[in-house]
């Protein structure tokens, strides 16, 4: 016999089918407590979709060190040997919940590993750099991608006038604009940290580093047109992909690089390690191998697994710090604020985001819907005298680095190759083919002749004539070309 309904409470209920009413037409019963019951609970069912990065989709996973690195690192999940449950998400950035998959955007690539030392995630994109390089103007630049306040429709202008009076957007947005705003999925795409980091080793050497994951299924991109035939056919052509691959058995992987800069070398490098606008060289610094990621697991409640995830930069272990780079800097506040307003205060004890392999030992307590707690014997302070846990400085392995100075608002930096535009112009002329170039001039083209605005589009053609001259002048002729049709 099957288990039969009961209320949340575990009573057994009469019916799933009828209300209790007064005589068959009669008045519903306020107190059908049942009734009340479901009907109060599905209008709760909804939490706030994420402010960015809302449609997405992800999977469990395990990581295993092949490689030694740990002259670099002393964190636990990247000594050699290692294997750490993780999960990843991923995502686009503007588009809502119920959005395309397969819209023109950066494609997010956030990995939780569950580490014996707690939870470490690394909170990145598909895309080795970023549109802005200080927090403060992010708010700004996403209701740039966002919806129209009057009309709720996206809008190429103030999309373009937020990139055009940010010149520092130039290298992330010639990324979109070029194939690799369009992969064919989320296994066939790569990912990055992007930011710098810190690694701090067993003996307290700190170097700066920068992840990257290559997809071991290629990097496979599709084209404007099919990209926009699949937006219409199916919104979740990626999700779908990743789900049935792992159901068929097919377990996507990544391997895990990094890039290791010598502590010392950031106060002398030719342009500022730290400004997310720029990716370094690997002539430079050259790919060193740590270890494989592979999905093998599909969620088996999205909403429980996926919805309620909640990733952060903030979410370090010891042997692994952040930089001096002030979008991870407002970005370590951020996450985990926006995360107690989205699912709730008590979000690190749900399953999904609680430490897999390290236990919780602290003095926080209470708050709503509060589910684990410590035993009634442990004190409620620190420093207490009755041998309740203690910090430990050693055991946190954290990094550092010096700062002094005024207090300043600035952008300046000491470093004498920092510029806008120059790593965008060679992303185009040395890494984009001729097919790849001719392909992002369509894009372009497209692009600034939706711009409604003379004064925005002048600054449109002003930004890629800095980015690369001749790109500049060829966009003139093939938007006016489009404008006088
Ligand atoms: C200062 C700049 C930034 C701020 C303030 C910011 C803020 C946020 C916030 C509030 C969320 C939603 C978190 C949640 O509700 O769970 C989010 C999600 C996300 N952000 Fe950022 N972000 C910034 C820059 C970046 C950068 C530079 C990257 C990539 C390199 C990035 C990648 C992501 C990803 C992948 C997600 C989705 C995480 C998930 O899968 O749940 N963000 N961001």
């Amino acid at each position: 016999m099957s288990e039969f309904t009961t209320t949340q409470t575990g009573t057994p209920v009469a019916s799933d089918e009828h209300s209790l009413t007064a005589g068959p037409n009669g008045a519903t019963a306020l107190h059908d407590r049942y009734l009340v019951e479901k009907l109060a609970q599905f209008a709760r069912e909804r939490v706030p979709e994420r402010v960015v990065h809302a449609k997405g989709g992800g999977a469990f996973g395990t990581f295993e060190v092949t490689e030694d690195v740990s002259a670099f690192t002393r964190a636990a999940v990247f000594q050699p040997g290692a294997s750490t449950e993780t999960l990843q998400r991923f995502s686009s950035v503007a588009g809502e919940q119920g959005s395309p998959d397969t819209w023109r955007d950066v494609r997010g690539f956030s990995v939780k590993f569950y580490t014996t030392e707690g939870n470490y995630d690394i909170v990145g994109n598909n895309t080795p750099v970023f549109f802005i390089r200080d927090g403060i103007k992010f708010p700004d630049f996403i209701h740039s991608q966002k919806r129209m306040p009057g009309s709720g429709l996206r809008n190429s202008d103030m999309q373009w006038d937020f990139w055009g009076l940010s010149p520092e957007s130039a290298h992330q947005v010639t990324y979109l604009m070029g194939d690799r705003g369009l992969p064919r999925s989320w296994r066939e795409m790569p990912g990055f940290g992007s930011h710098t980091y810190q690694w701090i080793n067993a003996a307290g050497e700190r170097f700066w580093v920068k992840y990257h994951f290559t997809s071991n299924q290629g990097n496979v991109e599709i084209d404007a047109a099919e990209a926009e035939l699949i937006a219409g056919a199916d919104a979740d052509y990626y999700r779908r992909d990743l789900y049935e691959a792992i159901e068929a058995g097919n377990f996507p992987s990544w391997d895990l690089h990094v890039q290791v800069m010598p502590y010392d070398d950031a106060k002398h490098y030719r342009f500022n390690p730290f400004d997310l606008t720029k990716v370094w060289p690997h002539a430079d610094y050259p790919l060193i191998k740590v270890g494989t990621h592979t999905l093998n697991r599909n969620p088996q409640n999205f909403f429980a697994e996926i919805e309620q995830a909640a990733f952060s930069p903030a979410n370090t272990v010891p042997g692994i710090d952040i930089s001096p780079d002030k979008m991870l800097m407002a970005r370590v506040f951020s996450y985990p604020d926006a995360q107690r307003y989205r699912v709730g205060t008590n979000y690190n004890q749900i399953p999904v985001n609680a430490p897999h392999a390290a236990p919780v030992h602290n003095y926080s307590q209470d708050g709503a819907q509060r589910h684990g707690f410590n035993a009634p014997t442990v004190p409620v302070y620190a420093p207490n005298s009755v041998g309740g846990p203690a910090a430990d400085a050693a055991a946190a392995g954290a990094g550092s680095w010096e700062s002094d100075g005024e207090l300043v608002r600035t952008a300046a930096t000491l470093h004498s190759e920092d510029d806008d535009f120059g790593q965008a112009g060679t992303l185009y002329r040395e890494v984009f083919d001729d097919a790849a170039k001719a392909r992002f001039v369509d894009t372009l083209t497209g692009q600034g002749s939706s711009i409604t605005v003379e004064d925005i589009r002048e600054r449109f053609f002003q930004y890629w004539t800095n980015v690369d001259a001749e790109l500049g002048a060829t966009l003139r002729v093939t938007v006016a070309a489009v404008l006088a049709l």
